[in-house]
Order: structure tokens, then sequence, then C-alpha cells
């Protein structure tokens, strides 16, 4: 109907209205009513699904998925193999991380109902400074995966003999990376999810979740936003709110056992959370 409508518009402002501009007419209203049909999905969605709004977000601030990706991969191939260049030049406050990551750890493991302590996997690991001071003290077996592969050869001096306990480093990026099914206690997460978009952030849960151990527990530990989302240009590493992730790990079918504002930093530092879940 709507593409007879149009052909009598036309009809009535030229006499010699022939099969080819009634054919670009159907295309018009064709076009616009897409075009209208599509926004208004876009918008309903948005009001139902607060993921959508976060996609909408990220991919307006990282202006390119294969840039996002590339700019970081650039930022660390410059980056030291080292505790300070793992820190980004705060080294000084590592040791207060790691007593912190230490008390929420010991939260989740050992005892009944609780994780296991055979195998952990640190994400995002780099040379190893969570495996070191946090995981390997508690776990029997640990594995690293880190896309970049001069952090990962450093990682085999820097855990000294404590290494033999590594069975595997992978050399990957998160979002290609699939941890094996049921394999572990623990998943930690550290100083990592910004670096991956909303959504290979979430799928990245969904793999992370379905391989825990029975009682198993992922930890994700990250610099949080006051407000909305932001993009360090420098890293290429967003920094979600505390909303963001909270909602992607309902996405992802988990739920959150605790999470904890890392006390002791300088009050103008980016607030850090500890946020665990299974
Ligand atoms: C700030 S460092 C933190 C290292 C370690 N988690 C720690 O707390 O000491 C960030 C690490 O994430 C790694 N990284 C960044 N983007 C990544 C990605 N998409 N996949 C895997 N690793 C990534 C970097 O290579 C680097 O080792």
């Amino acid at each position: 109907m709507e593409y007879l409508g149009a052909h009598l518009a036309f009809k009535s402002r030229w006499h010699k209205t022939d099969e080819e501009l009634c054919r670009h007419s159907m295309s018009f209203i064709l076009h616009k009513a897409i075009r209208t049909d599509f926004f208004e999905s876009y918008l309903y969605l948005l009001e139902r699904h607060p993921l959508v709004k976060l996609y909408a977000m990220t991919s307006e601030v990282i202006h390119g998925e294969m840039q996002f990706y590339a700019r970081a991969r650039n930022f660390y191939k410059d980056v030291p193999a080292t505790e300070d260049g793992m820190m980004g030049d705060f080294s000084e406050l590592s040791d207060t991380d790691i007593e912190s990551s230490r008390d929420f750890l010991r939260r989740f493991v050992g005892g009944p109902g609780k994780a296991g302590t055979d195998f952990a996997l640190d994400c995002g690991s780099g040379i190893g400074r969570v495996s070191k001071n946090v995981l390997l003290p508690v776990f029997s077996n640990i594995e690293l995966v880190d896309m970049m592969e001069p952090f990962l050869e450093e990682a085999q001096s820097y855990l000294d003999e404590e290494g033999d306990r590594v069975e595997t480093l992978y050399c990957y990026s998160l979002q290609d990376f699939t941890p094996s099914i049921r394999k572990y206690d623990v998943i930690w997460i550290q100083w990592v999810s910004g670096y991956l978009t909303d959504k290979d952030l979430l799928d990245f849960l969904i793999r992370c979740r379905n391989a825990l151990k029975y009682n198993g527990v992922i930890i994700l530990k990250d610099n949080v936003a006051r407000q909305g989302c932001i993009l360090d240009p420098i890293d290429s590493c967003l920094i979600r709110n505390i909303h963001i992730l909270r909602n992607l790990i309902e996405k992802s079918g988990m739920s959150i056992l605790a999470e904890e504002q890392q006390p002791g930093f300088p009050e103008l530092c980016i607030p850090i959370w500890m946020i665990a879940m299974q």
C-alpha cells in the first residue's frame, strides 16, 4: 500500500510516471521503513538490555576493534619485562597489591565448599608477578597466559625454581584463548580485562566459567572508573565502571561472591577492585 501511495504521490506531480520511477519510489519507502524500524528496535534494546548500551559505549570509545588491539600490542612491545613494567612504573605499590590479593584469595580456597588448591591460571600474567607472589604459594600447579612472548620468556627465570610447578606457558591473546574445560580451581585475571572489548571480555568470562572445577572461582582485579567507561589512549586500555563489570559478569551466567576495593593505594590513583565470581 505504501508503494502505491508513493506511486500516486509521484503521479500527481509528474504525469509521465513510468515503471522506473515507481521502483525508485518503492525503494525510497523501503529504505526509510528499514531505517525507522532499525532505530526503533535499537532503542527498544537499549531500554531492555543494558549490555546493548555497553557495546555502543565501548565501540564509541575504542574507534575500531583492530586498532584497539593493535595499539595495546604496540604499547607492550616497548614495556620492559620487569616488575616496574608490569606495574606501569608504580612498582612501589606491588607489595600492597599482593598483600590484599593474598587476603582476598584466602577467603575462597582451601576448606569445605571452597575452591581446591590444585591448579590455578594466571591470565594476562606478564612476567608472572601475581603467579610468583599470590598463586604459587597456594596452588600445586599453575599456568600462565599472556600475549607477549618476551614476558613469558622472562617468567621462566623470574619464577626461579618455583617455575618447575608451571605446567604450561600459553602465548595467546585472551580473546583467542580457550582454557581447558574443568581444569582450574582458581582463574586470576588482573590488570588485563580492560584490554578486551565488552564482547570479547564477556565471551572470555564464559570460557573461563567452563574451565572451572567444582567450587572453582574466578578473581578479576582491575582499575575501575568512577563513572562510565574511559579509554586510556596510551596503552589502549578501557577502564569500566563497576556497574559495567557487574553487568558483564551477570551476562556470563556467573554470580558475584564478593567485591572489595584495594586499600592502601594513594588517593590520586584510580580505584582498584577485586571481584570474586563463580
Ligand atoms: C599491566 S600488565 C599486568 C601483568 C600482571 N597481570 C600483573 O598484575 O603483574 C598487563 C599484561 O596484560 C597483557 N595483555 C594485554 N592485552 C592482552 C590480551 N589481549 N591478551 C593477553 N594478554 C594481554 C600484557 O602483555 C601485560 O603482560
